[in-house]
């Protein structure tokens, strides 16, 4: 078992494998192919130290259907400036890069997603900025298009995530959030633009397929 202390990209690499996420198979990620290993390896060493959970080691249903729909929809991000907002391990940003955005931002707070992004982009010959500051206290992040995949889960980042998200919709920002109907989406201001079935694992999920909604947030 590796160190996460010593390098994260060390650290991404020794715990994950090349992988096709299932609704997404022409992207290649670093994927974990079970949860409990690399869980316990992320918390045995660092629950003291406050590292979060190696959400960057999975494809979630929210951030596969937002990936599916761009791949499908290269008119959605063509030529514009996309920011995947956190992104985990990118597949957002990887597949708006793939699908012909002017410039891709993948943003998360995580440091270990941030090397797996970088990693992540380089196994799929894009290009991809990665950020690691909290974008929820900037309200212009300056781009045309933000990508919001599986968010919803805890509170209270849900609530601040969706104001954020509502703000920058009024604003005239193309926001577009892939929710497998987790408990805190926003109850409104949203129009269902897709819907995939994603299939899971019950490791990670409750159901082994997870319907799986594409939004536009309205404001
Ligand atoms: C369930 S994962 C979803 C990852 C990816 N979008 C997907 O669908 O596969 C949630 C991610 O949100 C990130 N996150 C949490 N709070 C954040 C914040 N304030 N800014 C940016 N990323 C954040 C976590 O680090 C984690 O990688």
């Amino acid at each position: 078992m590796t160190n996460p202390l010593t390098d994260p990209a060390d650290f991404v690499r020794a715990e994950t494998a090349l992988a096709h996420p299932p609704l997404v198979p022409e992207i290649q990620l670093y994927l974990a192919d079970a949860i409990t290993p690399i869980w316990e390896a992320t918390e045995a060493t660092l629950a003291a130290s406050g590292v979060p959970p190696p959400y960057w080691a999975f494809a979630w249903p929210g951030g596969q259907a937002l990936a599916r729909h761009i791949l499908d929809n290269p008119a959605l991000v063509a030529g514009r400036r996309v920011l995947d907002f956190a992104a985990g391990s990118g597949l957002g940003a990887i597949a708006a890069a793939k699908a012909g955005a002017a410039a891709v931002t993948a943003n998360d707070i995580d440091a270990f997603a941030a090397a797996a992004i970088r990693l992540n982009a380089a196994a799929n010959a894009v290009s991809v900025a990665v950020a690691t500051e909290n974008l929820l206290d900037h309200d212009d992040p300056g781009v045309d298009l933000v990508l919001a995949g599986d968010i919803c889960y805890e509170r209270p980042l849900a609530g601040r995530v969706e104001a954020w998200l509502k703000r920058l919709a009024r604003r005239g920002t193309t926001v577009l959030l892939g929710d497998p109907g987790r408990a805190y989406l926003p109850r409104d201001g949203l129009e269902p633009l897709a819907r995939y079935a994603v299939p899971t694992t019950r490791e990670l999920e409750d159901q082994e397929v997870r319907d799986t909604v594409v939004w536009r947030v309205t404001g």
